[in-house]
């Protein structure tokens, strides 16, 4: 029985990834580090600094540079995110919402990202969420279920009757390791491990959603 779902935010709800994409290549342009759309698609649901240590490979840098860096990142992400409005919402994203809303499911928002709570507001639906564990929440990023398991135990609803919509790999299996459904969005290659895989929101409808959740489990 689902009473709770938690929703990862970018590149579910709203797609960040391509403003993710400009700050990075922004910072990598300026250090001279070799960044582009591909390697962007691999940074998706991972760590601020994770992704950083992905993009600068085997360059040497200091921890304090390391840090600034990651400042440095942010500052553009930020500038870029403050133009986010409900229209960024995905398709199938606001008709979802409402409809968990009548069934009486618990929606949070499980987000690896520190920005997640400024995101949230900026497209609107605050008062649509009742929980949000983001990035300042838990120490262990995806892969590590404790993302999950933190929103879960705060709506206070059991791990396995909680259903996850996630677009990252990473968050698959950070999904998988906290005894979740998880609903995989986007091509096979990247959420082929997901209960059940769709392209996007759009058109979702909970009631068949669910049953095609439990169909394939069965
Ligand atoms: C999400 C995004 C990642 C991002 C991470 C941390 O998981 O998919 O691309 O690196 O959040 O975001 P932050 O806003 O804290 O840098
Ligand atoms: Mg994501």
């Amino acid at each position: 029985n689902i009473r709770g779902v938690i929703f990862d935010l970018d590149g579910v709800l709203t797609d960040t990834a391509e403003y993710h994409y400009q700050a990075w290549q922004k910072l990598a342009n300026e250090e001279g580090l070799f960044f582009n759309r591909e390697i962007n698609e691999s940074l998706r649901g991972v760590s601020r600094h994770a992704s950083l240590m992905l993009i600068i490979g085997n360059r040497e840098y200091s921890e304090v540079q390391i840090q600034e860096m990651m400042a440095r990142k942010n500052n553009y992400y930020v500038e870029l995110i403050h133009n986010i409005t409900p229209a960024d919402l995905l398709p199938g994203a606001v008709a979802l919402l409402a409809e968990l809303h009548e069934a009486g499911i618990k929606i949070a928002i499980g987000s690896a990202s520190k920005n997640a709570r400024m995101v949230i507001e900026k497209l609107g639906i605050g008062d649509r969420v009742d929980v949000v564990t983001d990035g300042d929440t838990v120490q262990a990023v995806k892969p590590a279920p404790d993302l999950f398991l933190n929103a879960a135990n705060q709506l206070g609803i059991p791990p396995d009757e909680c259903v996850v919509f996630e677009d990252a790999a990473v968050g698959i299996t950070a999904a998988k390791a906290a005894n979740m459904w998880v609903v995989g969005l986007g091509p096979g290659e990247r959420v082929g491990d997901a209960d059940v895989v769709l392209p996007s929101l759009a058109g979702v409808k909970w009631d068949e959603l669910i049953k095609n959740l439990f169909h394939a489990e069965a």
